[in-house]
C-alpha cells in the first residue's frame, strides 16, 4: 500500500507547523521530546519557549540550579523526568565534550533517554533509521494493519516494533516519524477519528471490519491507590511555613504545605484527634479553604484538602524539613501542582 511514501504526502500537505521542527539541533530536539512525554502539544508549547529561553544550550542546563529546572518545569507534572534531564545534560558535558550526541547508541546511554527518546532525536537531528513508537504510532498502525495483540504485552511490543522497523524508510525517516505521529494526532485519533477524510480508507483492516473504535488493545495495567493529603497553612507574621519533600518520591525536592496524610477521608473534628496533628499543632483552630481537590498521578488518586491555621499558634516540634519563608519567596519555589494552584488561587489571607 506504499504506506510511507502516502503517509508522508499527507503530512507535506496537512502536518503541524511546530516549532522543535524547524531545528537540527539535538540539544533542542531533546528539551521537546522530554517536555511532550505525557503531555499535549498545546499544553507543552510553552515550557519548550521557556526552557530554550532560559537555557540555550546543554552547557547552562548542566550548570543550572536543580531548583532553577524544577520551577521551569512547574506544572508539567512527572518531576523525575526533569531531574533525569539535568543528569543527562551533565553526561552530556561529562562524556561527550558538552558536545549533544545525534547518534542513537550514544544517546540511549543518557539518563532519562529511552528507546523513543533516541530514535526520535536520531531520526530528527540526522536522519537516522531509527522508528519511533509511541500511543501515536501505536494506534496508526494497529488499526491499518489490523492488529489485536496488546501493545503493552511482550509480544505486542516486539510485533509492533519489527512492523515500525520495515515500514519506516530509508531516504526520509525523520520527516516519516514526524509524520505518523501527526498523522496519529490529527487523523486517526484515538476517539473520534476522521476516518471518511482518510489516506487509508481503502485499505485500512480496522475500518474494513468495523473495529476501529477496538483497536488498539491495551492491558489493563494496576488498579489506582487513592490518598487524602491534609495541608496545613500556617502563617507567622507574614511568613508561611512550607515543608520539602525528601527525595524520594514522585515530588522530591519540592515545596508543599506541611500535611498530614490519612488512610482514609477524614473529617475535619476527627483531623484535631489525629496523633501527627496533636505533636505539632495541638489546640490549632483549621479554617478549611476551598472544597476538596482531586489530583490524579499514575497509579494513584489523591484527595486532597486545605486548612489555614489561626495565627498565634507555636508550632511544636518543628520537622527538620519545614521552614517559614515570605510571600513573595514562596512565589519562586518550585511546588508541586497541587500546592501552586492553590497557591495561585488564594496566596495569603
Ligand atoms: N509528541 C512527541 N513528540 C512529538 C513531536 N516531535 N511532534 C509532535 N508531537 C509530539
Amino acid at each position: 500500500m506504499r504506506f510511507a511514501e502516502n503517509l508522508v504526502a499527507w503530512y507535506r500537505e496537512n502536518g503541524r507547523d511546530l516549532p522543535w521542527r524547524k531545528t537540527e539541533d539535538p540539544y533542542v530536539i531533546w528539551l521537546s521530546e522530554v517536555i511532550l512525554q505525557q503531555t499535549r502539544v498545546e499544553q507543552g508549547m510553552p515550557y519548550f519557549h521557556r526552557f530554550v529561553q532560559s537555557l540555550p544550550d546543554v552547557k547552562s542546563f548542566a550548570e543550572a540550579a536543580e531548583e532553577d529546572i524544577l520551577r521551569l518545569w512547574q506544572g508539567l507534572g512527572y518531576y523525575s523526568r526533569a531531574r533525569n534531564m539535568h543528569k543527562a545534560a551533565r553526561q552530556v558535558m561529562d562524556r561527550f565534550d558538552g558536545v549533544f550526541p545525534t547518534r542513537y547508541d550514544d544517546l540511549i546511554t543518557l539518563q532519562g533517554v529511552g528507546e523513543y527518546t533516541a530514535a526520535a532525536i536520531s531520526s530528527f537531528a540526522s536522519n537516522e533509521r531509527r522508528a519511533v513508537l509511541d500511543g501515536n504510532v501505536f494506534r496508526v498502525l494497529s488499526r491499518v494493519f489490523g492488529i489485536d495483540v496488546p501493545i503493552n504485552s511482550t509480544e505486542g511490543k516486539n510485533l509492533f516494533k519489527k512492523l515500525a522497523d520495515e515500514l519506516i524508510p530509508h531516504d526520509y525517516p525523520g520527516e516519516y516519524n514526524h509524520a505518523i505521529m501527526d498523522f496519529g494526532a490529527i487523523q486517526c485519533k484515538p476517539k473520534q477519528p476522521l476516518c471518511p477524510t482518510c489516506i487509508f480508507q481503502l485499505e485500512c483492516r480496522a475500518l474494513a471490519e468495523n473495529r476501529v473504535h477496538e483497536l488498539p488493545v491495551k492491558l489493563k495495567g494496576k488498579a489506582s491507590r487513592n490518598r487524602y493529603f491534609h495541608y496545613f497553612i500556617v502563617e507567622r507574621n507574614g511568613e508561611v511555613l512550607m515543608s520539602k519533600r525528601g527525595d524520594k518520591d514522585v515530588w522530591a525536592n519540592l515545596y508543599e504545605f506541611p500535611m498530614i496524610e490519612t488512610a482514609e477521608d477524614c473529617p475535619m473534628d476527627d483531623l484535631y484527634e489525629h496523633t501527627a496533628f496533636k505533636k505539632h499543632f495541638e489546640r490549632a483552630t483549621l479554617y478549611p479553604v476551598g472544597g476538596m481537590v482531586k489530583h490524579v498521578l499514575s497509579h494513584q488518586n489523591i484527595y486532597a484538602r486545605f486548612y489555614r491555621i489561626a495565627e498565634g499558634i507555636e508550632v511544636k516540634e518543628k520537622k527538620s524539613q519545614w521552614r517559614y519563608f515570605l510571600s513573595e519567596k514562596i512565589d519562586t519555589l518550585a511546588k508541586h501542582k497541587l500546592i501552586f494552584t492553590f497557591w495561585d488561587k488564594y496566596g495569603i489571607s
